[in-house]
């Protein structure tokens, strides 16, 4: 672990002057708690670029007072020893694990990035203030560690969205870059949160990855969606044009993204998946 001065300057790096790489630094930003979804995103970021930094922050900006800010699953050697796997992290890159002192010297932040209007449908309805927090240290990040390219997983639909919106409406000198969903063989998306659950809540949870099978017309998915997640206490399902987030009419034909949120025993969990609307 190192912090951000150990970045290694471009200038006379070796590999960058004959690289085939498109990027000379990738960032990819984590809480920690790795999984296989995160080693994508760094597997990724490998070949995008010559070196790969990836932050592993659990940041408090973006929990609620009532949220699992406390419990968050922290295993530094762990998230460590997954990066150092084959493919992944090398000697010429870096892990930044910074404390909140370090991100936040000064306490909370007085000036801060608003998602706008994006902040308060779907997530924001229930994680008021929680897409200002990310949109916040993801810049801040971006800042600190300077990259050409930084990776965002579909998993966090919104997020992603509100990222890339971020980017263009700042100006920010970035490229934002996308990648899939990684699934368990069972379908349940991967994700640190799933640490959570007992093997009964697991079974349950299974309801989020099969509402995203719904099909038909509109109406048809978001009813068919619901049912399969009837084990659970539903937040929200919705239907809606992966541009806008904006939910798509009854009559509405083409491709849609589908997104659920819903919590199972205490553990509140997100998926989604594209889905053609007939
Ligand atoms: P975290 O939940 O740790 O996720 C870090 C990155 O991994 C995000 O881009 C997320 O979309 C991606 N990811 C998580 N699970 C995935 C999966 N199953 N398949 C593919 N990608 C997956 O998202 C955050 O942290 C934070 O909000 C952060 C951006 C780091 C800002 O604090």
């Amino acid at each position: 672990v190192q912090d951000v001065q150990a970045v290694p300057r471009t200038e006379g790096y070796a590999g960058t002057a004959h690289s085939a790489r498109p990027h000379r630094r990738a960032v990819v930003m984590t809480m920690g708690a790795l999984h296989a979804g995160h080693l994508s995103l760094v597997a990724r970021a490998r070949e995008l670029a010559d070196a790969v930094v990836v932050t592993i922050f659990v940041n408090p900006l973006q929990f609620a007072p009532s949220e699992d800010l406390a419990r968050y699953p922290r295993d530094l050697q762990r998230d460590l020893a997954l990066l150092s796997g084959p493919g992944l992290l090398g000697p010429d890159d870096i892990v930044f694990a910074p404390g909140p002192e370090v991100v936040y010297p000064d306490g909370d932040p007085v000036v801060r990035v608003s998602a706008g209007h994006i902040g308060d449908v779907l997530e924001g309805v229930s994680r008021p203030g929680h897409l200002d927090g990310v949109l916040t240290v993801v810049l801040k990040l971006l800042h600190l560690t300077r990259p050409g390219v930084a990776l965002f997983g579909a998993k966090d639909a919104q997020q992603l969205a509100a990222v890339r919106r971020m980017v263009r409406d700042l100006d920010v000198p970035v490229v934002i870059e996308a990648a899939p969903i990684v699934r368990d063989e069972d379908g349940i998306a991967l994700s640190s949160r799933n640490a959570y659950l007992s093997d009964e809540e697991r079974g349950r949870a299974l309801g989020l990855s099969r509402a995203l099978r719904a099909s038909g017309s509109a109406d048809q998915i978001r009813g068919t969606a619901r049912a399969a997640l009837a084990e659970t206490d539903v937040d929200y399902v919705a239907l809606v044009d992966p541009e806008t987030f904006a939910e798509v009419p009854a009559d509405f034909v083409g491709e849609a993204l589908l997104l659920v949120a819903a919590t199972v025993g205490t553990t509140r969990l997100i998926d989604n998946g594209p889905v053609e609307v007939r």
